[in-house]
């Protein structure tokens, strides 16, 4: 190999903290200082305490995404080793998540609704100066951390990212929230903060040819060796395509929750980014070579990690020039994710409150409400996007949960009928300790737990959207059913499941009202009449 090369396609890019699957709550300071004592440690140490019992639990089905290590009992030695690395370099975060439960639950026991401000000066060491105490309107005591200041503070070490370069086998993947990613043979690692460029040298690599020499050279100035990553390269080059579309509005479904909207003129919206490697093979599927070489906007619908993807938006940093992401509430459970992607390298990230709006060309973007789907927690870092192409209308609801039909009469009279909605079905999401549980204070009663679940829209509610807002197509989609996300949703993707009815349910309701409905698997292509 000595001419123009470029990434294979089926190569990896797998971004870590500190050997875990990176996802946004382990980039906001408060979030991550949180997950590593209470879900990072207390995982590996149940591991190593009991490694058989988490193995036979892997090979349960009915235990999928539950709190089990998916490593060989011969891993003790390796995870031990990892417990040890964990607590000498994550000290800071871990001082500080301790300290944040501790001043939580101080306050929580001891703030009778008479003046807080004594607690300041009994606050432990590592969160003075970076928390504010409140009561709620309804006197009930609560914390808030200053996050812009904890970006510039100990407890934010980007120090501890990294990536993982492999070449895919197929889609699966170890559940990403329960195991953490060790050391592999078959892997190069890549030890550099996700803000560093080499991040986008390489994913432009995946469809721009460079001279081999170069790439070697730049490699190594990036810490990686070339011996095991000229594996990864390969001269056969991707053939080249026009991949800018014209004529009409155009939209591409690229599983899950991620969807490209092309306007007639060119401007383009990519919603929610997860998109599947090349992996030769399995369902038909978009993959990264299939988008623009420029994205105007990502849009985000909400902070969970299969819609906040950072591998995917890694890999696409490079070309995307704006985020536009929901305005956060400052609590706790509700991180900054404007301030997270500014930290991990996104220079443009803009914030909208509901209703806010951004337009360029023939594109018009808004932020819609998005209620429930977040266990009951005070989170408002969630929208549903409107966009307007041209004459056509699309809104991306995802995981909202209609639990208030109003809501959509009030936005139809705002913004008239809304003539193509992507909808969830996930009515039976994991109960919200799931996805917040490293964050609360005291362990929630197990029964309130099960009634508080991520959960969003139903068959039932959702035809009361479809019908509110006066939608003639509607697609079921974020049903997590999609292999190469298996990894990230844990969801079982068989047809009898909760949600899976109820998609069922609803694309049989809407066609009975004369519309045109179907649930999105793999992948779609569909120009809209002009
Ligand atoms: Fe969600
Ligand atoms: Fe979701």
């Amino acid at each position: 190999m000595s001419g123009l090369v470029t990434l294979k396609s089926d190569v990896v890019i797998e971004p870590l903290v500190e050997r875990w699957y990176a996802w946004s709550h382990l980039i906001s300071p408060a979030t991550a200082a949180l997950n590593v004592p209470y879900r990072h440690l207390t995982l590996l140490e149940s591991f190593v305490s009991a490694p058989d019992i988490h193995a036979a639990a892997c090979q349960n089905p009915s235990l999928r995404g539950g709190p089990f290590v998916d490593l060989p009992v011969t891993a003790v030695d390796e995870v031990r080793a990892l417990i040890a690395k964990t607590k000498e370099r994550q000290a800071q975060q871990i001082a500080f998540g301790e300290a944040l439960r501790e001043a939580y639950r101080a306050i929580l026991k001891q703030a009778d609704g008479f003046s807080i401000e004594k607690f300041y000066e009994t606050l432990p060491t590592p969160v003075r100066g970076y928390v504010e105490l409140y009561y709620t309107l309804g006197s009930h005591p609560d914390l808030r951390v200053i996050e812009p200041l904890l970006y510039k503070s100990p407890a934010y070490n980007p120090a501890s990212q990294s990536a993982l370069i492999y070449q895919a086998n197929g889609d699966d993947r170890a559940f990403a929230f329960s195991t953490p990613r060790l050391a592999r043979p078959d892997a190069v690692e890549l030890e550099r903060p996700f803000s560093d460029a080499i991040y986008d040298y390489l994913a432009a690599l995946r469809i721009t040819p460079q001279p081999l020499d170069a790439v070697l050279e730049r490699l190594a100035q990036a810490g990686v060796s070339d011996a095991k990553f000229r594996d990864f390269l390969t001269e056969v080059l991707p053939p080249i395509i026009d991949r800018q579309h014209k004529g009409g509005t155009r939209w591409r479904y690229f599983g899950h929750a991620c969807v490209l909207v092309e306007a007639n003129d060119g401007t383009n919206v990519l919603v929610d980014p997860i998109v599947a490697y090349d992996t030769n093979g399995g369902i038909k599927r978009f993959v990264l070579a299939d988008l623009p070489d420029r994205i105007d906007y990502v849009v985000l619908t909400h902070n969970h990690a299969d819609h906040v993807l950072l591998e995917t938006l890694l890999a696409l940093r490079y070309k995307i020039d704006t985020i536009v992401v929901p305005s956060a509430g400052g609590g706790l459970a509700d991180p900054s994710l404007k301030l997270m992607l500014q930290s991990i390298g996104f220079k443009k990230v803009i914030e909208l409150d509901p209703l806010g709006h951004v337009e360029s060309g023939e594109m018009l973007i808004t932020a819609l409400p998005f209620l429930g789907e977040h266990g009951d927690l005070d989170i408002r870092s969630k929208a549903a996007w409107l966009v307007k192409a041209g004459t056509q209308s699309l809104l991306f609801a995802a995981d909202s949960n209609n639990l208030e039909p109003l809501i959509y009469e009030h936005l139809k009279e705002i913004f008239g009928p809304i003539e193509t909605l992507f909808i969830g079905q996930e009515c039976q999401g994991a109960p919200f300790s799931w996805t917040y549980g490293p964050l609360l204070p005291v362990p929630i009663d197990r029964k309130k737990d099960q009634t508080r679940r991520l959960n969003g829209s139903d068959a039932a509610r959702g035809i009361k959207v479809v019908t509110s807002l006066g939608s003639k197509q509607v697609y079921v989609y974020a049903m997590g059913a999609e292999p190469w996300l298996q990894y990230v949703t844990s969801i079982d993707p068989s047809e009898d499941t909760m949600p899976a009815v109820n998609a069922r349910q609803l694309v049989e309701a809407c066609r009975g009202l004369g519309l045109h409905a179907e649930r999105l698997f793999g992948s779609a292509d569909v120009t809209l009449p002009a």
